[in-house]
């Protein structure tokens, strides 16, 4: 046996964890809210990731796949998720009950370089499921207002029935610390208050000092080509643009080769990667 000083926790072993609560957010995605079972690393694991990491979740003799984390380090305790179902995993995440088990390894990955976002602008565009990963950096955010100048989120979705958080996102509309806008390319129940029309329609309302902003564009790759481009029109340079590519991953730690674009590692120098990056680096977009 090591003496203690020399063991090395198994990464490969999952930590397993209690589904706690569990709803539905759209017809096909639901939100997970998570408690690993292991009173003593609770605080811990909960407290000391990034926005923008990851956790491999696995359920034994199903599977295992990369999740992006929702919740914020911020409000420790809990991990949530944010599930879309299409294959065999998630079809099985959806049948399981309040008070079943999964397996959680990591977090995984770079995450959002939250410390040179500090004394920014920040300017997020969510798209569909890219909504998980921003709203963990989000909400990071406005726990720590102080730490960043104007904050500008904007989210589209097909219609208000697809928008993940949209009742979140109407509470958040109320506050006078940052700006909210919400979009929908089409709204069949009529009702929906907010504005119609892809998102980078929203960019009318955005007023930042454009080298001095961090822009995160998160959701379909279809909207980065002309999300960037607003980017660009209001002068943030290529190293301040953030986006999360997503590669299929076996380990999640760097060892498989299973997420490899040209010399990167998707799982350990992505998912966040900078448009610098995706300019200079074949194949990552
Ligand atoms: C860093 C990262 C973060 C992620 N975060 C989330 C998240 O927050 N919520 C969420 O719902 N999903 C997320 N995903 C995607 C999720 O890991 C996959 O959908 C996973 O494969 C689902 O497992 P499954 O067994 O249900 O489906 P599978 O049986 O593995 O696959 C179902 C279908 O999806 C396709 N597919 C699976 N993964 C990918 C991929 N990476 N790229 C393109 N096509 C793929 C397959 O080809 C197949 O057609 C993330 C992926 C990565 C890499
Ligand atoms: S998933 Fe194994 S190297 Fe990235």
């Amino acid at each position: 046996m090591l003496e203690e000083k020399y063991q090395v926790e198994n990464p490969y072993m999952p930590e397993r964890a209690r589904i706690v609560r569990k709803y539905d957010l759209t017809k096909d995605v639901r939100f997970f809210q998570v408690r690993i079972c292991d009173q003593d690393k609770v605080f811990h694991l909960t407290s000391n990731y990034k926005p923008g990491q990851f956790m491999m979740m696995s359920i034994p003799n199903v599977g295992e796949a990369p999740f992006s984390i929702t919740s914020t380090p911020s409000r420790p305790g809990l991990f949530e998720f944010c599930i879309r179902k299409v294959g065999k995993l998630t079809t099985k995440l959806f049948e399981l009950k309040e008070n079943s088990f999964v397996w959680l390894r990591g977090p995984f990955g770079n995450g959002f370089p939250v410390e040179k976002m500090i004394g920014k602008d920040l300017l997020f565009v969510a798209g569909g499921l890219g909504a998980a990963p921003l709203r963990s950096l989000l909400l990071y955010a406005l726990d720590n207002r102080d730490l960043f100048g104007k904050i500008f989120y904007l989210h589209g979705a097909k219609t208000p029935e697809d928008m993940l958080f949209r009742e979140e996102f109407f509470r958040l509309k109320e506050r006078d610390d940052f700006e909210c806008h919400l979009t929908v390319d089409s709204d069949p129940t009529g009702v929906w208050p907010f504005e119609k029309g892809v998102v980078t329609k929203l960019f009318r309302h955005v007023e930042v000092d454009g080298k001095n902003t961090a822009a995160v564009v998160c959701g379909p790759p279809v909207m980065y080509k002309y999300v960037v481009e607003e980017f660009l029109k209001l002068g943030i340079p290529d190293d301040q643009i953030f986006m999360t590519l997503e590669r299929r991953m076996k380990c999640g730690m760097g060892k498989c080769g299973q997420c490899v674009v040209g010399h990167k590692y998707t799982c350990v120098d992505g998912p966040v990667f900078t448009l610098w990056d995706v300019k200079n680096i074949k194949g990552l977009i």
